[in-house]
């Protein structure tokens, strides 16, 4: 079921008719941005995001499922598909998102982040109900998919999340990054899997998480997933 849903929230052969310029080698690295996939994160992101959610449904890992970061909301969706194919009545998914784009940079609090303006941007600002949408068609919106709506500034710190077993991060910025992982990384169980999207594709976001991992002693290995994605397991 998770194999032919991560084809079906992403399909490679999304815009291939005739005439399309749409390179396959590039969406399945996602590099591009579809015009219509509910996610942009490629085919080889998104297996490692399945192969991530089976590693800590199989070995039993407390906690819900959460991404930072979720534009039209495919990530989720396959978190929310997942523990349905797992019979998991319990856990939820946290979805965060301003569902309005990226903030603008504050350079003055975030430096690293001079420069990077994709405030801007129309197509990365996805609304909740469109994003509520998506999960409806794959008869995947219910109590358990729970939406943090806002900057995470204002929604993370105070978000009603127990623990997590799975946190993708997905924001692009350094603050993005930073807010993600000093909320929500102390709240990982010991076993759970944490992923960063942008770390190979965004400079600002890899600062972010080498800086994390300095101040808090984080000495896990981290794997890569493809030109961008990476991830690390918290050790027991
Ligand atoms: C690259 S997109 C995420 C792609 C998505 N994970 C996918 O599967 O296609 C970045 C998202 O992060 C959100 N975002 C970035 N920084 C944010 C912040 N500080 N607060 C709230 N949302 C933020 C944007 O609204 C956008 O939806």
């Amino acid at each position: 079921m998770i194999g032919c849903l991560t084809r079906e929230l992403f399909p490679e052969s999304e815009d291939r008719g005739p005439g399309s310029d749409v390179d396959p080698a590039i969406r399945a690295e996602g590099r591009d941005w579809p015009s219509e996939a509910e996610t942009m994160i490629g085919r080889l992101r998104m297996e490692n995001l399945a192969e991530s959610l089976a590693t800590v449904l199989d070995d039993g890992v407390p906690g819900d499922l959460c991404e930072t970061g979720v534009w039209r909301g495919g990530a989720t969706i396959l978190m929310r598909a997942a523990l349905e194919a797992w019979g998991d009545a319990e856990r939820r998914v946290w979805v965060a998102d301003s569902f309005r784009g990226l903030p603008a940079p504050d350079a003055e609090r975030w430096p690293a982040d001079e420069g990077v303006d994709l405030s801007g941007v129309d197509a990365l600002a996805v609304s909740r109900s469109e994003v509520e949408a998506a999960f409806a068609r794959y008869g995947l919106l219910d109590g358990r998919v729970r939406f943090l709506e806002g900057w995470f500034c204002d929604t993370l710190p105070t978000a009603p999340i127990e623990q997590l077993a799975l946190l993708r991060l997905d924001g692009d910025l350094y603050q993005s990054t930073w807010e993600a992982l000093e909320n929500l990384y102390p709240k990982l169980a010991p076993g759970g899997i944490l992923i960063v999207d942008d770390y190979g594709a965004f400079e600002p976001c890899r600062r972010a998480v080498t800086d994390y991992r300095e101040a808090h002693g984080v000495i896990e290995p981290i794997h890569e997933v493809d030109w961008t994605g990476v991830w690390w397991r918290r050790e027991r």
